[in-house]
């Protein structure tokens, strides 16, 4: 579904990503770890068309999408929900959603895109119209990837959902993605720093090193691979 051929990207003078080449097959969960300052986020901006390539190509189904503008690649059914979660605090639950929705405005499918949404989240529906700043952390991360769904992807990238939640919210949330995964049909490229868990739901996973890909395997591998337990995983 989602093909990144040695893929280069830069911010003015400083290259972030040297050399990423990746693949995400249709209904799969796949993950993308490593360490701070890897260049995962600058990866998933180069797919969501926020940055342009320097070099290699960025295809989905088929068509290359690099350098496209952002909107237009949310048109063909790419969501990114970003790191930090970027929620509107001011807005309410429902309002937040509907900026989801906003290409959607006159769509008459809206009440049955925000039963879709209710459905995964019935907490969401609960405090539809509470201000979203209120909401709990784990709460906001599930009202990003909510609004992200309002969009109707096919294809959705999720950068460190499980950032600053607690741990009991961190596993809802991730039963949350493999719901959307499995019963919604949506095909997910996760980035986690929580390896342990991104490749307990994944079925493929890429270590991110500087910029990139030192290792790329099923993600059973990866849990098992000496050099990802030590350095990513918190095993001796
Ligand atoms: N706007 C920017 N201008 C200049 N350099 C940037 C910018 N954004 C990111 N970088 C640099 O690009 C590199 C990759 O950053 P990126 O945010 O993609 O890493 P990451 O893997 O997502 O890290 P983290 O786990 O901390 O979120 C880093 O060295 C970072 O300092
Ligand atoms: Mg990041």
């Amino acid at each position: 579904m989602l093909e990144l051929d040695h893929l280069a990207v830069a911010y003015g003078s400083i290259t972030a990503l040297h050399d990423v080449s990746l693949r995400v097959d249709a209904g799969a969960i796949v993950t993308l770890i490593g360490a701070n300052g890897a260049g995962k986020s600058t990866t998933l901006r180069a797919i969501s068309g926020l940055l342009a390539p320097r070099a290699g190509s960025i295809r989905f189904e088929g068509q290359n999408i690099a350098g496209l503008p952002a909107h237009r690649i949310v048109e063909m059914g790419i969501s990114h929900v970003p790191e930090g979660r970027m929620i509107f605090a001011n807005l309410t639950v429902l309002e937040n959603l509907k900026m989801g929705a906003y290409r959607f405005k006159t769509n008459p499918r809206w009440s049955r895109d925000l039963d879709y949404v209710f459905n995964v989240f019935p907490r969401l529906k609960e405090r539809e119209r509470q201000a979203a700043g209120t909401l709990s952390g784990g709460e906001q991360q599930m009202l990003a990837i909510g609004r992200a769904l309002t969009g109707q992807p096919r294809f959705l990238m999720l950068d460190e959902p499980s950032l600053g939640i607690a741990p009991i919210l961190v596993k809802t949330i991730f039963e949350k993605i493999v719901e959307v995964n499995q019963t919604l049909g949506i095909t997910v490229l996760l980035v986690e720093q929580n390896a342990n868990l991104a490749l307990e739901v994944s079925r493929y996973g890429y270590v991110l090193e500087t910029g990139r890909v030192i290792l790329h395997d099923d993600s059973a591998a990866l849990r098992a691979n000496a050099q990802v337990r030590h350095a990513y995983l918190g095993a001796g």
